[in-house]
């Protein structure tokens, strides 16, 4: 068993199941008598040469915590551009005498080791999202999370919904991907669902509302933060944060007759503890990392693959966000249960 000295990072948006994946990573390389050096606040600490050694005391009951112990942070530091952040994280690299890096985070964190990769730094990275939009693996850690806290909004806003015979919407976050809503809706019982993939138009929401729901007198649509109307996008206009969200809940009580409200969800899907779901991926997601170092097997990510955990090249996964399939299995059960999808 040869001695090494590994160093890890969260990088990006913080999300439940960072610290279940750092305390397998830790516990897991202190198990084969390694050194462990947490890197504060992603990219930028590491470049800043802000850290400090984990111990099994720092990580042991950690995994239902939620965000990061270690900090996080979008960018590279004070560096203008993107070569010089990796030329600064190349130095750190070697100055603090690392033998391989791990890295948690989703697509720009994914982008942005690989670069760190090409310039010599053997990296290995975890998928961290609530957006589940990285390429290459079926489910991200902080999903799970994300979809049952939204679900819990659901469960929330239909007692207002039936007490005041109203249409309620949320929005969840997302990115460009619809895979939060998607969950959410599914799982939420809801009766309308728009996501990015599937640019909706007003009109068929007002035809599926005053058929499937006057009478009822009571709803929940989600809606995505990336999603758009057909209009904007025929426009190629870019979703601006909430102005879809806003516009629903302007226009719909002014077509069908029924009063709306809007939730804007935001960053309490990304907070707070983890299920148990995300706890145990992340802590294998931390575990298979080890397994790779070990292996020597560098420049990759680890990747849920029908369940098995694999390790893909960097190089296929960065910069290449994985929006929802319009014929996926969770598209394809939001049809057959007649949840409307704005077209
Ligand atoms: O990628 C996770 C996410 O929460 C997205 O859903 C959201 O659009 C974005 O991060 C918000 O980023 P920030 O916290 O940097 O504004």
């Amino acid at each position: 068993m040869s001695q090494k000295h590994i160093g890890i990072l969260t990088a990006g948006g913080d999300c439940q199941g960072l610290n279940a994946a750092l305390r397998g990573i830790t516990l897991s390389a202190l198990k084969e008598g390694w050194k462990v050096t947490g890197i504060h606040d992603g990219f930028l600490g590491l470049a800043e040469m802000a850290h400090s050694e984990l111990t099994f005391a720092d990580v042991y009951d950690i995994a239902g915590t939620g965000g990061t112990i270690l900090g996080t942070g979008r960018g590279g530091g004070k560096a203008q551009n993107t070569e010089d952040a990796v030329a600064a994280c190349v130095e750190s690299f070697k100055a603090l005498e690392l033998d391989a890096l791990i890295c948690l985070g989703g697509d720009g964190t994914q982008r942005f080791a690989s670069y760190l990769h090409a310039a010599g730094v053997p990296v290995v990275t975890l998928p961290k999202t609530i957006d589940n939009d990285i390429a290459h693996t079926d489910v991200t850690f902080g999903y799970d999370t994300a979809v049952h806290v939204s679900v819990m909004a659901l469960d929330r806003l239909r007692t207002t919904a039936d007490s005041h015979h109203r249409l309620m919407i949320l929005e969840v976050m997302g990115r460009d991907a619809g895979w939060l809503a998607a969950g959410a809706a599914l799982a939420g019982s809801a009766d309308i669902c728009l996501i990015p993939e599937i640019p909706y138009s007003l009109e068929a929401i007002v035809e599926y509302t005053r058929k499937n729901i006057k009478n009822r007198r009571s709803a929940l649509l989600v809606v995505a933060e990336g999603a758009i109307s057909q209009e904007n996008h025929r426009l190629g206009l870019t979703p601006k944060k909430h102005a879809e969200a806003i516009k629903l809940v302007d226009s719909i009580p002014e077509l069908t007759g029924m009063q709306s409200r809007l939730t804007t969800l935001g960053y309490v899907s990304r907070g707070g503890a983890p299920t148990a779901a995300d706890r145990i991926f992340a802590t294998q997601c931390g575990t298979k990392a080890i397994e790779l170092v070990k292996e020597g097997r560098f420049g990759v990510m680890v990747a849920d693959q029908g369940r098995q955990l694999v390790a893909v090249p960097l190089e296929e996964v960065a910069g290449n966000p994985r929006l929802i399939p319009v014929d996926h299995p969770l598209i394809e059960t939001m049809r057959a249960t007649n949840i409307c999808l704005g077209i």
